[in-house]
């Protein structure tokens, strides 16, 4: 089966050992570039945005690179100070890291242990979950509710039953594009078991327009036991810069900060520091492009009879109605490269909202692959 560890092994061992909280989707590229593809093939696959890197960011980061020979040190306090200001928080409660891969990768290794397990939906965001694996952490996996929400009570009485652990949620969650309602969250935050903590992963939650979806910010500022991670690879389209947050508690930002792989690059630092001044024009006009694409993807498929799950993200799962691993290997050949399979979701194949051109691609070669 093609999962994400297989394409891992079609990579050889070396491509096996890669960091487990990477985006596996480079594997998956190299796969597909490995078995001779097209190189103006048009990547759907990772979630990127094609908006690319702001202007701003962009000169921000020309203007730090001939002065990158110096590590820049006593430059990061005003840049964590600038990440942390842009969400309301005292730069004390702000990890920043390289992508949110990073500092997810601490609160799983520090926040699970041999008695305290990982507790999460499936599917979602494979990274904790393979993480905690690897350290030989228990896992325990709950369905998704026939909405594809995540379901809070059973997520508590497992925490419950575990006397504590760490709760994972990804909102939006990724691959399926559902959200955890406000109400969702809110009920989960005030029955958080003893010994638990609520690891909320929003790497996706600028593009839902949702009145319904609301961020676990507000309760990180409440002192709650309540961790947020953020990241720069989405909505500010600056993946290959690799730079995250989580947002939680001063005690437990003084903690995990000894676990920190050193400071970001000054160039990336910069760059976000540059976005984040726009970062209202950014996000908003960002979320409206995608927002219209999403809807005119959305509305085709109606038009097929398509099925798909309501997508809150850049990203859409629709079901194929059959083994969604036969568009995942037909469709490269055609030139559109989509995501990898997501079991138990079998049928379903997740799409990365492109820019238009790309989309009309997509829906040529996804509906010749249909009709094969
Ligand atoms: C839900 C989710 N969280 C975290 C990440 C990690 O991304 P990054 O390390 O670029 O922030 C990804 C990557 O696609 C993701 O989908």
């Amino acid at each position: 089966m093609l999962t994400r560890r297989g394409f891992a092994a079609r990579l050889g061992a070396g491509a096996a050992a890669l960091p487990m909280l990477s985006e596996m989707a480079y594997a998956q590229r190299a796969a597909v570039q490995a078995a001779g593809m097209a190189k103006d093939m048009v990547w759907l696959n990772a979630n990127e945005n094609p908006a690319g890197i702001p202007r701003a960011a962009l000169a921000a980061m020309n203007e730090t690179l001939p002065s990158a020979w110096r590590y820049h040190y006593q430059e990061f306090r005003g840049i964590y100070e600038a990440i942390a200001k842009s969400e309301d928080l005292s730069p004390d409660q702000v990890l920043v890291g390289a992508g949110s891969s990073e500092v997810l990768h601490i609160a799983v290794d520090s926040l699970t242990s041999a008695t305290r397990p990982l507790i999460t939906v499936t599917p979602t965001y494979e990274g904790p979950v393979e993480l905690a694996r690897a350290l030989g952490r228990k896992v325990i996996l709950t369905k998704l509710r026939p909405d594809y929400s995540a379901d809070v009570r059973q997520l508590v009485e497992e925490a419950d039953r575990a006397h504590g652990g760490l709760i994972y949620i990804c909102n939006p969650n990724n691959p399926t594009s559902s959200i955890t309602t406000r109400q969702d969250l809110d009920w989960l935050v005030s029955n958080l078991p003893a010994q638990t903590t609520l690891l909320v992963d929003e790497a996706y939650i600028h593009f839902g327009v949702s009145p319904d979806l609301a961020s676990a910010l507000p309760y990180v500022r409440q002192g709650k036991d309540v961790i947020v991670t953020r990241t720069f690879s989405k909505i500010y389209g600056m993946a290959g810069m690799r730079v995250g947050f989580a947002a939680g508690r001063a005690d437990w930002v003084t903690r995990m900060a000894p676990l920190r792989n050193n400071v970001v690059s000054i160039v990336s630092a910069k760059g976000v520091v540059a976005a984040l001044a726009d970062r209202k024009a950014i996000v908003s006009e960002r979320q409206a492009a995608m927002d219209r694409t999403r809807r005119e993807l959305c509305g085709w498929l109606k038009e097929r009879k398509l099925a798909y799950i309501e997508p809150h993200a850049n990203f859409i799962m629709i079901d194929t109605g059959r083994d969604a691993r036969h568009f995942i290997g037909e469709m490269p050949k055609l030139g559109v490269a989509p995501g990898r399979p997501f079991p138990p979701l079998n049928q379903m194949l997740r799409v990365t909202i492109g820019t238009d051109a790309e989309m009309a691609k997509f829906r040529e070669v996804f509906w010749k692959v249909h009709q094969s």
